[in-house]
C-alpha cells in the first residue's frame, strides 16, 4: 500500500486539504507533471513554448510542477490543476555549480498564486548541501506556518551514484527536517529508500530513454516498490506522443496496470492520436 497520511487533528485543515489535491482519493497515489526544467536549463527540448507542451497534457495529470513565470505566462488561471511550484532556483547550467540554490519565490507570492505544493532541491553531498538543507528546513517552518505542503527534489550531482545508501540517505534527511513529500530517483532495492523515508516518496522521470515501454516499466517498479507516484516531465514531453504516454503513466500509476498492459494502451492511443499530439512549432524544432 502506498504511504497515506493519518488523518490527523495535529495536521491543520489546510495541510490535510492541500496533501488531499495531491494525492488522489482511492489509492493515496500521484500523477505530477514536471515542467519547471527552465528554471536552469533554459528552453528545454519540447518545452521551447511550455504552453503548447502544457495544454494538451493538462486533462490527464493530478497536479502541474512550474515556475511562477511559466504558470503567469502558460497556464489559464482558470484550470482547476493542483499547483505544484518550484520555489527553488538561481543557478544555470553555465554557472560555477548547480548546487548552489537559493529561494526564489517568496511565501506570499506563493498564496497569491494559490499554490497547492512548494517544491524546492536539496543537494545531499554537493558544495552547496549545507545551505540546501537551511533552505529546506526555513520553507518547511513557513509552510508549516501557511498550510502549504513542501516537496524536497534530491537533486543528484554528476558525481554521484544514484543507489540507494545514497537516496535512502538524501530521502531521509529530506523527511527529517519536515518535508512532506520526496522526490528522487529509481534504483536497485528501492523499497530500502521508501522504507526508510517516513513520507511519500515519488520519482522523477530523469533523462529522455528511447523506448516508452521502459519509462512504463521503470513507473510499473517503483510503484511495486512503495513508491506513491511519479513526478515525470521529460519522459512524457520529449516522447513523440506525449497525450498517449501520460494516459499510459496514469494506467500505471492509478489503474493498476502492468508493464505490458500499459503499453499497449500506450500504443493503442498512439495511434487513436496521430495528428494531433504534438503541435506544428513544436515538431518543427526537432
Ligand atoms: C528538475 C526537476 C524535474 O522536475 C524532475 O527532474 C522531473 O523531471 P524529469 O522526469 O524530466 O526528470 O525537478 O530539477
Amino acid at each position: 500500500m502506498p504511504f497515506s497520511y493519518p488523518r490527523s487533528s495535529t495536521m491543520d485543515w489546510g495541510m490535510q486539504n492541500r496533501l488531499s489535491r495531491i494525492f488522489a482519493e482511492g489509492d493515496s497515489r500521484c500523477l505530477m507533471l514536471a515542467v519547471d526544467h527552465g528554471y536552469f536549463l533554459g528552453p528545454t527540448y519540447r518545452l521551447e513554448i511550455p504552453k503548447e507542451t502544457i495544454q494538451p497534457l493538462l486533462p490527464y495529470t493530478d497536479s502541474l510542477m512550474l515556475t511562477r513565470g511559466v504558470l503567469r505566462t502558460s497556464v489559464d488561471p482558470k484550470t482547476n490543476v493542483p499547483i505544484v511550484l518550484r520555489v527553488s532556483g538561481g543557478s544555470s547550467i553555465l554557472g560555477e555549480d548547480l548546487s548552489n540554490e537559493t529561494i526564489t519565490t517568496s511565501i506570499e507570492e506563493a498564496l497569491r498564486i494559490n499554490a497547492t505544493c512548494l517544491a524546492m532541491s536539496i543537494f545531499v553531498g554537493s558544495k552547496y548541501e549545507h545551505q540546501t538543507l537551511r533552505n529546506l528546513s526555513k520553507l518547511v517552518d513557513k509552510g508549516e506556518r501557511y498550510g502549504i505542503p513542501i516537496l524536497a527534489v534530491t537533486a543528484v550531482g554528476r558525481e554521484m551514484t544514484r543507489d540507494y545508501k545514497y537516496l535512502g540517505l538524501a530521502c531521509r534527511i529530506a523527511a527529517e527536517l519536515g518535508a512532506h513529500i520526496v522526490k528522487t530517483y529509481y534504483c536497485d532495492e528501492f523499497e530500502k529508500v521508501v522504507d526508510g523515508c517516513p513520507v511519500p516518496v515519488i520519482i522523477a522521470g530523469g533523462k529522455k530513454v528511447s523506448n516508452e515501454k521502459d519509462v512504463l516499466k521503470l513507473t510499473y517498479e517503483s510503484i511495486s516498490k512503495g513508491a506513491a507516484g511519479v513526478d515525470m516531465g521529460r519522459n512524457i514531453w520529449q516522447s513523440d506522443y506525449p497525450v498517449a504516454m501520460i494516459q499510459a503513466v496514469r494506467s500505471v500509476v492509478h489503474q493498476g496496470l502492468d508493464v505490458n498492459q500499459a503499453y499497449e494502451k500506450f500504443l493503442s492511443l498512439k495511434h487513436e492520436n496521430i495528428e494531433d499530439v504534438i503541435p506544428t512549432s513544436i515538431k518543427s524544432t526537432k
